[in-house]
């Protein structure tokens, strides 16, 4: 079977924690799109680790994890997080690959979009790794992938600094390579998952550009990135936050007021540690944008959502979720393209009233509050498609399956 995990928001919606839950069924993980600009973060008893290129599923020491071809991999990066695992007694000896069709994030490229960014007018505040820069390199045809590690041609025409930098790693490098197209060929009944990074808000050509990612975050992405044709991939799973938050600039409709709300954004900053993995920035937070959300399960075929952080509500009275949009005094209940309709959109909102217990102590679905039952069964009918996991804090156990995905 192969399932594909993707964000259904801006990013950052706990993938790391459900795929690393779900690898345990897994023989293979692949990341497809993105680069260090993601950070994944999985906490398994005590130990929190944060991922930024090496798929969620490597803490398992039997499972094969592979860098796709949709990636952008800085080698530094990639090694300096290898070294972290083996620091903490995860052996990655002979079962991190990379596609050979990934391309390389070179040091100059990280410094061009740095510089880029803060030129701009309105910069997107990009988390700095040069990933909008690779994407753009490699859409010019001007990129370097890890199979032209081998082309001497192609090594000979590079800048002296760039092979100069290149040079450590390659023989390093070289046993990890492969041709994931031809090695998923002859792996065609394994149970795979797919990791997307970021999330369908972000993508290139579904978010809300220009204020986006460069990569493919949404599920068409882990076709390509994953080097398998899109009817090979059986399920979509989209992860999604009981609430939304954003790093970076952008349009947000549903983001807390800050003159009144400000309170409320902070508490659930605190509560739900809302601050970037990779950058350590705050990120900014409001309700649901269910509009959102139901366009993301429209364009990414999402068969099933993940909801996390539902624990963070558990304290209060009562929380709302953003139902339509008013612009330009017009109900809207799509998600629009415009950015100058996103940043003028007012939120309509509808209210649901908390549950004031903990959820973290619930075992199955039937244990939850019935405030809790109502808000999810309210979203599932919004956007016309099944919760099936609801995560209640950030640990493997707390983690609540109403049906397995891995069952047809
Ligand atoms: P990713 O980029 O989608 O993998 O998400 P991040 O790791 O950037 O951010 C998610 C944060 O929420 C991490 O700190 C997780 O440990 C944490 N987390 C994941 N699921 C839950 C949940 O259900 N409840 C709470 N309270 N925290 C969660
Ligand atoms: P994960 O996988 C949240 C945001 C940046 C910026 C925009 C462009 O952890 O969910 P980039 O450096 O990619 O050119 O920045 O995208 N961004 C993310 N926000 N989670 C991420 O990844 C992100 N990756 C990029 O903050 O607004
Ligand atoms: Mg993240």
């Amino acid at each position: 079977m192969k399932i594909v995990v993707i964000g259904a928001q801006w990013g950052d919606e706990g993938k790391g924690k459900i795929v690393d839950y779900l690898a345990l069924e897994a023989q293979f993980i692949i990341r497809f799109a993105g680069g260090a600009n993601a950070g994944h973060t999985i906490v398994i008893d005590d130990e929190q680790y944060a991922l930024h290129l090496i798929p969620s599923g490597v803490l398992y020491q039997d499972k094969i994890a592979i860098l796709g071809a949709g990636m952008v991999i800085d080698p530094e990066a990639l090694f300096r997080e290898l070294k972290m695992l083996n620091d903490r007694g995860i052996d990655t000896t002979g079962r991190v690959l990379i596609s050979d069709r990934a391309h390389i994030v070179l040091p100059r490229y990280i410094n061009i979009d740095k510089e880029r960014d803060a030129a701009r007018k309105k910069p997107i505040g990009t988390t700095g790794r040069g990933i909008g820069i690779t994407y753009s390199m490699k859409s010019d045809r001007d990129g370097i992938r890890f199979a032209d590690l081998e082309w001497k041609e192609k090594m000979d025409e590079l800048e002296s600094g760039d092979r100069d930098f290149l040079e450590p790693y390659l023989e390093k490098l070289r046993p990890m390579i492969i041709d994931l197209a031809a090695y998923l060929g002859h792996r065609k009944n394994s149970h795979i998952l797919f990791e997307g990074a970021q999330g369908t808000l972000l993508d290139l050509d579904l978010g809300t550009y220009p204020y986006v990612s460069s990569g493919m975050s949404s599920a068409a992405g882990a076709a390509i990135g994953g080097c398998v044709g899109p009817r090979a991939l059986d399920k979509v799973l989209g992860v999604f936050k009981a609430y939304s938050t954003r790093v970076g600039n952008g349009p947000f409709p549903s983001e807390f007021n800050l003159d009144s709300e400000d309170e409320l954004c902070s508490f659930i900053r605190e509560t739900g540690r809302e601050y970037g993995v990779t950058t350590g920035r705050p990120r900014r937070c409001g309700y649901l944008d269910l509009v959102a959300l139901r366009y993301s399960c429209q364009t990414n075929s999402i068969d099933s959502l993940v909801m996390t952080h539902l624990d963070v509500y558990d304290t209060l009275s009562e929380f709302k979720a953003c139902i339509a949009y008013r612009i330009d005094g017009k109900m809207v209940e799509t998600f629009p393209a415009s950015i100058e309709a996103l940043n003028s959109a007012e939120p309509v909102y509808r209210s649901f009233p908390g549950w004031k217990s903990p959820l973290k102590n619930a075992i199955s679905y039937a244990d939850f509050p019935v405030e809790a039952m109502e808000y999810i069964e309210f979203i599932e009918r919004f956007c016309e498609t099944p919760i099936d996991i609801v995560s209640v804090g950030y640990k493997r156990k707390e983690t609540i399956i109403r049906k397995s995905p891995w069952v047809k």
